[in-house]
């Protein structure tokens, strides 16, 4: 348990760095089990961070029971960001509303135009942003750092919870009694879209339930695509 107030006090000093410095700050919260743990953080310290989630219009309904509970337990509002209405129109007109089976490049379409392109416009006017995203989670994760800049967005991106396990998560959920997405008691560790997530089976890797079709190098949606994880690649490989 006090490995668990230290890793709380690291991620609040993060926190409260990444507001002195790169103000403002926005938080993305896709209201996945890490994001809960920001958001209970945020809203328990008083920070001075904004948090927004990416309505791709596909997502499952025990994400939006959960959106509407954040909305009544927190004080920190959770501005919701929806995809281009043209954009998807002409998507599901040329491709189908389910066309991102069809291939990886129009899965990556339909991700750019739910979520990327929104993101763009929820990251205007800010000087950073912070994610729940961890290390052990993919192995497109292990090389990034907890302050990077973000160049495809150009600004700062900060990932807090980077060195937590999932162990850590449930343990600081649990102990706050933090209201968490009803999936992930169905076996569900990692939550997109409702037509890209599936449910795992004991031993599987957490995020095999995501784009089930796909190798995991591939696995990304792009609003994690930055060019500081290859940067820093290059720089290990130049290393060795
Ligand atoms: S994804 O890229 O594969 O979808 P993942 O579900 O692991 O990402 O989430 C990683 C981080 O990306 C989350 O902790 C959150 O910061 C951000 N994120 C993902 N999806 C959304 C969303 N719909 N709205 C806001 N932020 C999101
Ligand atoms: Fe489209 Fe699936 Fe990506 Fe959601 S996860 S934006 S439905 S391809």
């Amino acid at each position: 348990m006090e490995d668990l107030t230290l890793k709380v006090e690291q991620v609040v000093a993060i926190l409260t760095e990444t507001v002195r410095n790169f103000a403002p700050v926005t938080f993305a919260n896709s209201l996945g089990a890490e994001d809960m743990v920001l958001t209970d953080i945020i809203d328990r310290y008083h920070l001075d961070i904004e948090m927004f989630s990416l309505d791709t219009g596909r997502l499952p309904q025990e994400t939006y029971d959960l959106m509407q509970t954040v909305r009544e337990r927190y004080k920190t509002p959770l501005r919701i960001y929806f995809p281009n209405v043209k954009q998807i129109e002409d998507y599901v007109a040329e491709h189908g509303v389910n066309g991102f089976y069809q291939s990886v490049e129009l899965r990556k379409a339909c991700c750019h135009i739910r979520k990327v392109e929104p993101l763009r416009r929820a990251l205007q006017g800010k000087n950073s942003w912070v994610t729940g995203i961890r290390r052990e989670q993919a192995p497109t994760r292990h090389d990034l750092q907890i302050f990077a800049h973000d160049a495809d967005n150009h600004l700062q991106k900060v990932n807090p919870l980077l060195e937590w396990t999932n162990a850590d998560v449930w343990s600081y959920l649990k102990q706050y009694q933090v209201p968490y997405n009803k999936l992930h008691d169905q076996f569900y560790p990692s939550i997109g879209c409702a037509p890209c997530t599936r449910a795992i089976t004991p031993g599987e890797d957490i995020r095999s339930g995501r784009w089930w079709w796909e190798t995991p190098e591939t696995k990304e949606c792009g609003l994690h695509a930055s060019k500081a994880v290859s940067v820093n690649k290059e720089a290990k490989d130049r290393a060795q």
